[in-house]
């Protein structure tokens, strides 16, 4: 290879946060996030004001990127963006941006996989943690999509089980907005748990195929519930947050590790890895921890920053496509759907 040190710079704007970082080989120089707020006055994201805000935020997001890292533009080696899944006009501004500053600075382009590099981002240097040794099965959990994937190596995925209606970022999210908490509801429903009771309400669980989950039904079920309830006690959430919030991030987390423990019982791989959003949930990281004893597992969180939308795991899936020349013409167009690569 004709360098040692490769320079990337990553851009991520595949809902609503526009990031952009600087790597050098697996190591992130920095990783600056914008995230939208003007999201949580409409109880989720907007698109048009999704798009919108990544115009104004791209450019200075970048800069600041370039700025911390230390590094020239002069000095990257390659520009990577995701190209997809996300909102197409989230993913257009991102797309458009790299293109373009590909050209004018004549340097390769990358396109990376959104939920690829959630995984990826396990290979992010790390000197408190060690890396996963391939192969492995990784809990992919986001607003956008819920996945046990396992993975070969850094370029070969295979979907073992998938939601088959909402996410399981969407469930917390979605039964926030019932409770009346702000957008994104995840954190919060996480925070509030840690203060209640989680055996003190049940909430029905899904039966759906082998490795497969489903969330619509708990959605719904919570909702009947709290309404049945409101009728008689009008404060009946506020009265109960704590609980309610423990007892639904239960059945959210036996939701997902009934199915994880068994992909893992099935390949007799105990190498676990979580990524997405919804892996910074402190019950989920608990529980993994917890399965290290109990059921013998290897288990691989990434650090924090990394686990919900960010552009550092976006500029080390570049560098494992740089070092195979896996590289994209002014051809390439922003996809909202899942993509090949
Ligand atoms: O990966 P991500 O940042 O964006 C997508 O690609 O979707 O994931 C965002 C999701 C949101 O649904 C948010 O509520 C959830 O991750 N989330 C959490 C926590 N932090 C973020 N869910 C539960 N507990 C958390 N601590
Ligand atoms: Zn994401």
């Amino acid at each position: 290879m004709a360098h040692s040190k490769i320079y990337i710079l990553g851009i991520e704007s595949s809902c609503d946060d526009t990031s952009a970082a600087v790597s050098c080989n697996t190591q992130i120089l920095s990783n600056v996030i914008s995230t939208q707020k003007i999201h949580e006055l409409y109880g989720g994201v907007v698109p048009e004001l999704a798009s919108r805000a990544h115009m104004q935020n791209i450019i200075p997001v970048v800069q600041e990127a370039l700025n911390k890292a230390g590094i020239p533009l002069a000095k990257i080696d390659a520009i990577a963006f995701t190209r997809g899944p996300g909102l197409l006009g989230s993913l257009l501004v991102g797309t458009s941006f790299a293109k373009a500053l590909s050209l004018a600075l004549e340097k390769p382009l990358i396109d990376v996989n959104h939920m690829k590099a959630h995984i990826l981002a396990h290979f992010i240097d790390n000197e408190h943690a060690k890396k996963p040794d391939f192969p492995f099965l990784c809990l992919t959990v986001s607003g956008g999509h819920t996945q046990i994937v396992k993975v070969s190596s850094h370029f070969n995925f295979e979907i073992l089980g998938s939601t088959i209606d909402d996410a399981a970022g969407e469930a917390f999210d979605k039964c926030a907005k019932i409770m009346g908490l702000p957008y994104p509801g995840g954190p919060l429903i996480d925070k509030f748990a840690q203060l209640g009771d989680e055996n003190r309400f049940q909430f029905s669980k899904p039966n759906v195929g082998e490795l497969d989950y489903s969330f619509s039904g708990l959605k719904t079920s919570f909702l009947y519930f709290l309404e049945k309830e409101k009728k008689k006690n009008l404060t009946f959430v506020n009265d109960n947050m704590n609980d309610l919030c423990a007892s639904l991030q239960k059945t959210i987390l036996d939701i997902l590790f009934h199915k994880l423990e068994l992909a893992s019982k099935k390949t007799g791989i105990n190498t676990i890895a979580i990524a997405g959003g919804v892996s910074a949930n402190s019950g989920i990281r608990n529980r993994l921890r917890s399965n290290e004893k109990i059921k013998d597992w290897k288990v691989f969180i990434p650090e924090f920053q990394f686990c919900t939308d960010n552009a550092g795991m976006i500029s080390v899936s570049g560098y494992f496509s740089y070092l195979e020349g896996k590289f994209v013409d002014q051809t390439i167009q922003a996809s909202a759907k899942i993509i090949e690569h």
